[in-house]
């Protein structure tokens, strides 16, 4: 057997490393988020709480929507839609999500839009608008949480 060189051995480490990280890589996304990090399994809990009393009344229990949410009420404005994969919270990014929680829509479309979502700012901390984002993003299957991952890195 030849005597290990110096590259030889930086080539191996080299070669174990990029396996680790492939590995590492493959379970990361199939491991259920709240098996990994304690502090994350925190967060949702948090977040559902804070999604069940501020904003399960408009957008469902089951994170379902108001009825007909993609049509325009009597009074013009539009029903809250859906926050599980039918809806269309996953074609924002989460700096989107949050701002949309915290400022309200107006922020996001223009100062005089009429909308029934209230803006949370004062009533929410950032830390319980985080948790309760994570927490809709958890209901997502993984194929619309790397769709809407890939926008985070758009922004
Ligand atoms: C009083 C009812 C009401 C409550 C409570 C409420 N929302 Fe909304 N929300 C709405 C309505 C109505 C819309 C749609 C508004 C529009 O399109 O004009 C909306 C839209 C949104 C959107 C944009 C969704 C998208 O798919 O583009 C996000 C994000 C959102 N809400 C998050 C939240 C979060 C998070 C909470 C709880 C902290 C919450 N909302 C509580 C009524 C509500």
């Amino acid at each position: 057997m030849p005597k290990p060189t110096y590259g030889n051995i930086l080539a191996g480490g080299a070669a174990a490393l990029v396996l680790a990280g492939g590995i590492f890589f493959l379970l990361w996304d199939r491991f259920p988020i709240d098996a990994l990090d304690p502090d994350r399994r925190t967060a949702l809990a948090m977040g559902e709480t804070v999604y069940r009393s501020s904003c399960a009344s408009c957008h469902g229990l089951e994170l379902e929507g108001q009825p007909n949410w993609r049509q325009p009420g009597p009074d013009g404005k539009m029903p809250a839609p859906p926050h599980d994969a039918s809806g269309h919270a996953w074609h924002h990014s989460d700096e989107e999500l949050f701002n949309i929680t915290k400022f309200g829509l107006q922020a996001y479309v223009t100062e005089t839009y009429q909308s029934d979502m209230p803006a949370f700012e004062g009533i929410l901390s950032d830390e319980e608008i985080w948790a309760v984002i994570q927490y809709i993003k958890s209901t997502w299957p993984e194929e619309i949480r790397r769709s809407q991952a890939s926008r985070n890195n758009q922004t």
